[in-house]
């Protein structure tokens, strides 16, 4: 089966709005590295969208599901329930930045999880505002869309969405919007949309994701505490694309002084089965009534599996210590490529979290042409790169942190060759 024939196929069955970035499809792949079907190797730097810390097929995680295959894949957990289930909730319950006992509810998707942390958080206040930000994103379904803060192509055509959801300024150095304004922006939310006694939950991711891996400043974070603490809101950290030792940390929460209420998580925390969680403050976790969280395949046992072998190998090969020691040395190779890549107006990181921002050196505008061409020539020999950001002039790098030393070394020499067109 060709690539081409395939495409076609694809464009007669599929609608265009599940858009596809690769022309060729996937035939197997091996922690960092995927075959399409007509043979071609491809170094894997976007792992599922950051579903894959642990790398394709990691031989734990693969054992583990074969495993629990053996057993039973599916029986509702909330009609007959599995240890498994509660093993993994306690796990995260230990493990995750949350002040005071924790409890973990576990569902799908991402999406499904930032959907549970806002119905656990006006349980929990009886209050109806959410306030979330410019750039953020958080999912596909009605309140995620509501909560996502990017217009295009996120919520192209959907309306009317949910309501008392408003959006403040995330702080972004590069485009002059300081701590200060975005804390502006909340205090003209007051004024202008809701009382914040009203304010259920703010939600924020603490490095933007699709945003643009814009990194929250300990002092914004520091700020929101404050301002929850004093209004009786609920912090939310969307960790869905932060989490499980992408960041240097297992939640990229642990990198502030101050703690969530809530936090979600989804991506990486299976290895690349479908499993999403909220996890928080036992007292909050424990406000909607019996029957109202959960959901057929939440906490869907070959997933949870999974999951656990993702804990045990993150520990085992020391993945955040790994996501410092590669993003440090990415930084570098793109420290190192701006001295003739004129283009590079930003280089942002937080472990292995790195992203290049890409403008137009004579006129400072954001340039997503440029991005492409860098995405495309990466492409040409074989590395896989994703953009991401509003205007679209951002390279995301995700790969495995499981990821060889050579592939490594070989993915950042094909990078630097890009850059340097
Ligand atoms: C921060 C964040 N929240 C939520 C989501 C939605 O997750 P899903 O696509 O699994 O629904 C994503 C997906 O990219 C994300 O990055």
């Amino acid at each position: 089966m060709k690539n081409a024939e395939l495409n076609q196929r694809r464009l007669d069955a599929t609608p265009r709005g599940i858009g596809v970035m690769c022309g060729y499809y996937a035939d197997r792949a091996e922690n960092a590295t995927l075959w399409d079907v007509e043979g071609n190797k491809i170094i894997d730097f976007a792992a599922g969208i950051a579903v894959l810390n642990t790398g394709h097929r990691h031989p734990k995680v693969v054992a583990a599901i074969e495993q629990q295959l053996k057993s039973f894949t599916h029986t509702a957990y909330q009609i007959v329930p599995y240890e498994s289930y509660v093993a993994l909730a306690e796990r995260i319950n230990q493990r995750a930045p949350i002040d005071g006992p924790a409890k973990t509810a576990f569902f799908t998707t991402g999406a499904e999880a930032v959907e549970n942390a806002v119905k656990i958080a006006r349980a929990h206040t009886g209050r109806p505002g959410v306030i979330t930000f410019g750039g953020g994103f958080h999912g596909r379904t009605y309140m995620t869309m509501a909560l996502t803060g990017k217009v295009a192509p996120y919520k192209l055509g959907f309306g009317p969405f949910p309501g008392s959801v408003f959006h403040g300024q995330y702080p972004n150095a590069l485009y002059g919007v300081s701590t200060q304004d975005a804390m502006n922006s909340l205090e003209r939310i007051f004024k202008a949309d809701i009382e914040p006694k009203q304010v259920a939950a703010i939600v924020l991711e603490p490095v933007q994701g699709e945003g643009g891996f814009n990194v929250a400043p300990p002092e914004f974070m520091q700020a929101l505490r404050a301002l929850c603490d004093e209004h009786g809101i609920l912090l939310v950290a969307d960790e869905v694309q932060t989490g499980f030792a992408r960041t240097g940390k297992l939640f990229a929460m642990e990198h502030y002084a101050v703690k969530a209420d809530l936090i979600t998580m989804a991506k990486s925390l299976a290895g690349g089965m479908p499993l999403s969680g909220v996890v928080g403050r036992a007292e909050v976790m424990d406000a909607p009534a019996p029957g109202g969280l959960g959901g057929t395949y939440g906490g869907n046992p070959l997933a949870v599996a999974a999951a656990h072998a993702v804990l045990d190998v993150i520990d085992e090969e020391q993945l955040c210590q790994r996501a410092q020691r590669l993003g440090q040395h990415l930084v570098e190779v793109l420290q190192h490529a701006r001295e003739t890549c004129p283009a590079i107006a930003d280089i942002r990181a937080q472990g292995s979290m790195v992203a290049v921002e890409f403008n137009d050196p004579a006129t400072g505008k954001p340039s997503p042409d440029f991005t492409r061409q860098v995405q495309q020539k990466a492409q040409q020999e074989g590395l896989l790169l994703l953009s991401c950001g509003v205007n679209g002039n951002v390279i995301r790098f995700l790969y495995p942190l499981t990821i060889p030393d050579d592939q490594f070394t070989e993915a950042l020499g094909i990078l630097s060759r890009a850059l340097a067109q």
